[in-house]
C-alpha cells in the first residue's frame, strides 16, 4: 500500500513537533512548507527528523520546502501557519496577522491539495478555521480545527492530579470556541465513567476545587504563553492534531471535540465552533449533540457570541486586503 502524505503548513515550533510525531506514528510521508524566508528552517527540521527516523526505527520520506507545487496529492494538509501569542496577548489579538495569512495559505492548499483533509490550528482558531474552508471551498467535513482535543486534554490532566489517578482513566469534554469563552462540561466528564458531579457526592474532591480547575483549563494556553516567554504552547498542540490526523486516515471512528462548521445543530448556522464530532475516513462524519443545562447553555451562546465577533473582524480584514 502507497504511504499516505502529510503536508505541514508552517514549520515553526508546532509544524516540527507535528512532523516527528507524524512520523513515529507510521502516518506517512512529511512535507514540511514554509515561507521562502523560512525555508531553511523547513528543509533543515525535515533533514534532522529523517536523521532520527533509523533510530527510531520508522520509514517516512521527509522534505522541506517553499514551494506549494510540492504538497500535490496531500491526503492531510495540517496549518500552523502565522505568529503565535507572546504573554499578555489574547488568543484573538492574532487575528490581523494570522487573517492574510490563512487567506494565502487557502489558495496554496485549494490549488495543490484539493482532495485533502485541513486540520487548522492556527489561532484565533474557530475564525481561522471558518476562513479556511471558505478560501478553500472545500466541504466542510474535510476542513475542520484542532482545540477541543486540547483543551480537554488539558482539563483530564488537571482533573487527574486532582484525584491521584491515571490520565488513562478521566474523560473531558471542553465545548464552545479556543478561547476565553471556552465551556468545560463538568457533567459529560469522568473518572472510569463516573461524572464528576457524582465525584463532589463521594467527596473525592468539592465544587471550589473543580471550579478552579476549570479556570486553569480556560486559562491552560496563556500559563504557559507566560512560562515560554517568547511563543506558545507546541508539543500538546501538536499530539492533539496528530490524533486527529490519525483517526481521519485510519477510519477509527474517534469521538474527540473539534472546531467544526455547524449546521442547525445547538441552534447555530454557519459557524464554526467546538463540539463533539465523530472523525473517520470521512472527515467529520458526524457532529454529536449533547444536551445542555441552562448553565451550560448560556456559556455555550456567551462563546458563541464571542466567535461571531471575531468571525466579523476577521471578515474586515480579508476584505481590506
Ligand atoms: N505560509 C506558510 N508559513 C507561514 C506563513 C505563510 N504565509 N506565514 C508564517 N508562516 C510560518 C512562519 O514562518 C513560522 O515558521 O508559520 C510558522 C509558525 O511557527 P511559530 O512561529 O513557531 O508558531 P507555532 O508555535 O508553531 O504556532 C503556530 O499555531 O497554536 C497556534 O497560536 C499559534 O497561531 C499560532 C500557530
Amino acid at each position: 500500500m502507497a504511504r499516505k502524505k502529510i503536508a505541514l503548513i508552517g514549520a515553526g515550533q508546532i509544524g516540527g513537533t507535528l512532523a516527528l510525531l507524524a512520523g513515529q506514528k507510521d502516518l506517512g510521508d512529511i512535507v514540511l512548507f514554509d515561507i521562502p524566508q523560512a525555508e531553511g528552517t523547513a528543509k533543515g527540521k525535515a533533514l534532522d527528523i529523517a536523521q532520527l527516523s533509523p533510530v527510531a526505527g520508522f520509514d517516512a520520506n521527509y522534505a522541506g520546502s517553499s514551494n506549494y507545487k510540492d504538497i500535490a496529492g496531500a491526503d492531510v494538509v495540517i496549518v500552523t501557519a502565522g505568529v503565535p501569542r507572546k504573554p499578555g496577548m489574547t488568543r484573538d489579538d492574532l487575528v490581523g496577522i494570522n487573517a492574510k495569512v490563512i487567506n494565502a495559505v487557502g489558495k496554496g492548499i485549494k490549488e495543490n491539495a484539493p482532495d485533502a483533509f485541513v486540520i487548522v490550528i492556527t489561532n484565533p482558531l474557530d475564525a481561522m478555521v471558518g476562513l479556511m474552508q471558505e478560501v478553500t471551498g472545500f466541504p466542510a467535513n474535510r476542513v475542520v480545527g484542532m482545540a477541543g482535543v486540547l483543551d480537554s486534554a488539558r482539563f483530564r490532566l488537571f482533573l487527574a492530579e486532582e484525584f491521584k489517578v491515571s490520565v488513562q482513566d478521566v474523560t473531558a469534554f471542553v465545548l464552545g470556541g479556543h478561547g476565553d469563552t471556552m465551556v468545560p462540561l463538568i457533567r459529560y466528564s469522568t473518572v472510569a465513567g463516573i461524572p464528576l458531579p457524582d465525584l463532589v457526592k463521594m467527596g473525592w474532591t468539592t465544587q471550589e476545587k473543580l471550579d478552579k480547575i476549570v479556570q486553569r483549563t480556560r486559562d491552560g494556553g496563556a500559563e504557559i504563553v507566560g512560562l515560554l516567554g517568547n511563543g506558545s504552547a507546541f508539543y500538546a498542540p501538536a499530539a492533539s492534531a496528530i490524533s486527529m490526523a490519525e483517526a481521519y486516515l485510519k477510519d477509527k471512528k474517534r469521538v474527540i471535540p473539534c472546531a467544526a462548521l455547524l449546521n442547525g445543530e445547538y441552534g447555530v448556522k454557519g459557524l464554526y465552533i467546538g463540539v463533539p464530532v465523530v472523525i473517520g475516513k470521512g472527515g467529520v462524519e458526524k457532529v454529536v449533540e449533547v444536551s445542555f443545562n441552562a448553565d451550560e447553555k448560556a456559556m455555550f451562546d456567551k462563546s458563541v457570541a464571542a466567535v461571531k465577533s471575531l468571525v466579523e473582524a476577521t471578515k474586515k480584514i480579508v476584505a481590506a486586503g
